[in-house]
């Protein structure tokens, strides 16, 4: 089994559970609020430690009791902490609504975590062997991404960036070429492609996944939700892989979960395909809950729940080079 190194974010996830996100200048009254340690870094190395793999998180919390109850929770699920430093200044923290059909909407005050400069990820690059999973997100300055991703592939290390959250300005060049997989979701992958951000089908997915290997990444896994996820193979075959139905409370966790799970499975040299299935049911289990990290269901939980729906898993393949038209 290879290491899974994280280099990412941690934030103080504030959330606030109402019927509905509130609109600009309105009000609403909401049912309950909890806070939870989160940010894309840490859910995805808590998810991956969750589920069985051995992971290892590189970032920055500040000096606060939010950064130490990040730390915690992170040692207790049993994820290496050594490169994760404290510095002054306050923590990372999201504010996070959940409305009652399990859609979200975040701010990110990224404190410390933008502390994580390019030199913080040459300086512990000799911690990343040839063969290990190396994730990466967009939560940190880009440049310490591009440091991470320039390192891990010196170190021979297959790397995985979620471009979330969307990037606001285009990404460097080089930063795809340095990827092995790129898992946005529907927003982000249309972002990247240079179109307008919206619910797209499998098909359009199929179409967009190709624009996004052609800026460099070989594989592309978009997300798309309760559709499931669309893989685009190195040999340019495209399989949506289904999610199975559920009651969604909460869809914070799913991409990270979704990620966490993936790496897991290569980790333990699981093809593409079979990774994506266990991270699809893994990231459908985690929107059946509130909250990130406390969402991420274990290993028993997911494979019980794999065995459940194994007859009903459904996958279409849209086969070479010429997908279906949108
Ligand atoms: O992807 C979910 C995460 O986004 C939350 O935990 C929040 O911290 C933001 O980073």
């Amino acid at each position: 089994m290879s290491k899974i190194v994280v280099i990412g974010s941690l934030n103080m996830d504030v959330v606030a559970i109402a019927p509905r996100i509130p609109v600009t200048g309105e009000t609403i009254i909401g049912s309950k609020y909890f806070t939870e340690p989160g940010g894309k870094g840490a859910n995805q190395a808590y998810a991956a430690a969750k589920l069985g793999g051995s992971v290892a998180m590189l970032g920055r919390v500040g000096d606060d009791e939010f950064g130490r109850a990040m730390r915690n929770n992170l040692v207790e699920v049993g994820c290496d902490a050594g490169m994760l430093e404290t510095v002054p200044g306050t923590s990372g923290v999201a504010l996070i609504f959940v409305a009652e059909n399990g859609q979200n909407s975040i701010i990110v005050v990224p404190g410390a975590n933008n502390e994580l400069r390019p030199c913080d990820v040459e300086a512990q690059s000799s911690r990343i062997s040839a063969g290990d999973i190396v994730l990466l997100q967009l939560e940190n300055p880009v440049e310490t991404v591009l440091a991470g991703a320039r390192a891990a592939r010196q170190q021979g290390a297959r790397v995985i960036l979620d471009p979330a959250p969307a990037p606001g300005v285009p990404l460097p060049d080089e930063l795809f070429s340095l990827v092995d997989l790129l898992t946005p979701n529907e927003t982000e992958a249309a972002i990247l492609a240079g179109l307008p951000p919206g619910r797209i089908t499998p098909e359009r997915a199929a179409i967009i996944a190709r624009d996004l290997q052609q800026m460099g990444a070989p594989a592309v896994i978009m997300k798309l939700g309760e559709q499931g996820c669309l893989l685009l193979d190195e040999g340019a075959q495209t399989t949506l892989v289904r999610a199975p139905e559920v009651n969604a409370v909460d869809t914070t966790a799913a991409g990270d979960v979704f990620n966490g799970a993936l790496a897991v499975a290569l980790s333990e040299g699981a093809e593409l395909l079979d990774a994506c299935r266990f991270a699809v049911n893994a990231a459908a289990l985690s929107v059946t809950r509130l909250g990130t990290q406390i969402a991420t269901p274990s290993r028993q939980e997911v494979e019980e729940f794999a065995a459940s729906r194994e007859a009903q898993q459904r996958e279409t393949s849209f086969g070479g080079a010429e997908p279906g038209a949108a």
